[in-house]
């Protein structure tokens, strides 16, 4: 009978939206590359960042957000709301020959927002697996897909080229659904999502809420821009730092420009926009996360403190407009978008993130008091090398503590204000934007180091290592790593398949199994 009761009030309450408002639409952006440093709010606008800014500044600003420091890392959490121990997806990105995607057991957070009656497409890179085809994103929630499978390729004519052993690869990889689209080579990629972005809001059936999933290829690697939008920043001497500049003001016109169509068609007023980095910015690549140490790929702070806010017309008057330090994570926006924005069941989904609805949008402390960044059996992944003349110090650890933790494993966690790191963090150098005319700082690293405390709250540029001091601290945390590890799973990363190759398959990216 009390079965029947909820059954009762649950479908009242979920399955008659004619009884209820809509719930909001959900417009999410996902920046690629895109420095803690390098948004206008965050430089003075020195890189010109109107719209977002806008945005920001009428809504949440996120200033203790984190993010994974990689690509696949952070966008498998955002779509199975779970830690990379979870999946098996704790080493890297996946790489374009590897037979690996998101595991497919479990549901992602299209598939959720379907089930509450979303409309949902995802345009940009999708990064999650290709090599058959129930990894894509079609096959994962979205009724639409308009992009590209793997993590990187050049802006205009949409190909990816790399070199397999002793052979060069090369292939279209762009999509339109399931089928490629080789005409739109010589359209910047920016233009072409914003523009398939702007179509899909103006065609959208406004009986049903919109899912719109926005992983941009801006502002990642290669620099590419049309020239007009570097003209701005002509005085800027670093050339890489002056394309990646006009990059990203082309990045933030194409959000002016479809916030532009969800005004126009009415949409917007029902709308929550996210805005969120994958990762902290490339260094060498122009992007830039100062004052943070560290950058994409490490276990610093700049790899992983993400750029990120919320916008919504939907927000109460006394949050917009304001800064949120509570703590929250890229995992956590699964639960936050079906239960807490789209009003929709979590049971029986098993997740790592947490519901921080109420934490956004009314102010409130976050559920979330503990963060595993990443535990990663298998070390640090290569890194690019800095232009810098010293390279990164790879630690031989010899640091022994009474915990079952092994301390020489690439992790680190977040317990409140505290963080520890273990392992190869990766590179941890403090490295100022070319424009302000200062120095990089480079740390010395004592022989064997590698175990790291801050506390980030009073120290959020991680230059009081305190791990000597707070030993019981360490030990409380090695023991939580430890505790972490014993539930994960496997790492899976498997060989790369020489059945990927393009050449096999009309010189286009597709999958092979
Ligand atoms: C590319 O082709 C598709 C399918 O014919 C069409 O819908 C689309 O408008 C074309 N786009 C461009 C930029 O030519
Ligand atoms: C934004 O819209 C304007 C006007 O249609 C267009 O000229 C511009 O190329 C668009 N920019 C982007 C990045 O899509
Ligand atoms: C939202 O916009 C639509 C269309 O412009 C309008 O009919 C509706 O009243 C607006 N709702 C609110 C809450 O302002």
């Amino acid at each position: 009978m009390d079965f029947c009761l909820f059954c009762l009030s649950f479908l009242l309450f979920f399955n008659f939206p004619t009884l209820h408002a809509l719930p909001p639409n959900i417009v999410l952006i996902l920046a690629d590359d895109y420095g803690f440093h390098d948004i206008g709010y965050h430089n003075n606008g020195f890189i010109k960042t109107p719209n977002l800014d806008g945005l920001a500044s009428a809504g949440v600003k996120l200033e203790n957000y984190y993010v994974q420091p990689i690509c696949t890392p952070t966008r498998s959490q955002l779509m199975s709301g779970k830690y990379q121990i979870h999946t098996g997806l704790q080493h890297g990105i996946i790489r374009p020959a590897q037979p690996n995607c998101l595991p497919l057991n479990d549901p992602t957070l299209a598939d959720k927002l379907s089930d509450a009656g979303y409309e949902t497409h995802v345009i940009g890179k999708w990064h999650l697996g290709f090599y058959k085809r129930p990894c894509w994103p079609t096959n994962r929630g979205f009724k639409s897909f308009f992009g590209y499978l793997n993590g990187g390729e050049d802006y205009y004519t949409h190909n990816l080229a790399l070199q397999f052993i002793s052979q060069r690869w090369h292939g279209l990889d762009f999509r339109d659904n399931l089928e490629p689209a080789a005409n739109y080579s010589g359209i910047y990629s920016t233009h072409v999502f914003a523009q398939r972005a702007q179509q899909v809001i103006e065609q959208h059936d406004q009986q049903k809420p919109l899912f719109l999933y926005l992983p941009f290829q801006a502002v990642h690697s290669p620099l590419e821009v049309p020239e007009k939008y570097i003209e701005p920043y002509k005085s800027i001497v670093d050339k890489n730092r002056r394309i990646y500049a006009g990059m990203t003001t082309c990045l933030d016109e194409a959000v002016g420009n479809i916030t532009g169509s969800l005004k126009k068609t009415g949409l917007w007023n029902n709308t929550v926009l996210i805005f969120s980095t994958d990762n902290g910015g490339q260094v060498i690549a122009g992007g830039n996360n100062w004052p943070l140490r560290g950058w994409k790929g490490s276990l610093w702070e700049g790899g992983i403190h993400g750029v990120g806010f919320v916008s919504s017309p939907l927000l109460p008057d006394d949050v917009q407009g304001t800064i949120n330090r509570e703590l929250i994570h890229v995992s956590d926006w699964y639960p936050t978008l079906v239960e807490g924005i789209a009003g929709w069941t979590l049971k029986g989904t098993k997740l790592d993130g947490y519901n921080v609805w109420q934490t956004i949008s009314q102010g409130i402390s976050s559920p979330r008091t503990e963060l595993l960044h990443n535990i990663d059996p298998l070390g640090a992944p290569l890194q690019p090398k800095p232009p810098l003349t010293l390279e990164p110090p790879i630690p031989s650890c010899n640091f022994t503590f009474p915990s079952k933790f092994n301390v020489s494993t690439r992790a680190a966690i977040r317990y409140k204000d505290w963080k520890l790191i273990t392992g190869n963090p990766g590179l941890g150098y403090w490295i100022p934007p070319p424009e302000s005319g200062l120095q990089p700082v480079i740390p010395v690293v004592p022989e064997g180091k590698c175990v790291w405390l801050f506390n980030i709250k009073d120290d959020p540029y991680e230059v009081y290592d305190l791990s000597d001091e707070q030993g019981n601290v360490v030990k409380d945390l090695l023991d939580k790593l430890y505790e972490y590890q014993q539930g994960a799973v496997p790492v899976h990363y498997p060989d790369q398949d020489p059945r990927a190759n393009p050449a096999l398959h009309n010189n286009v990216w597709d999958s092979w199994e």
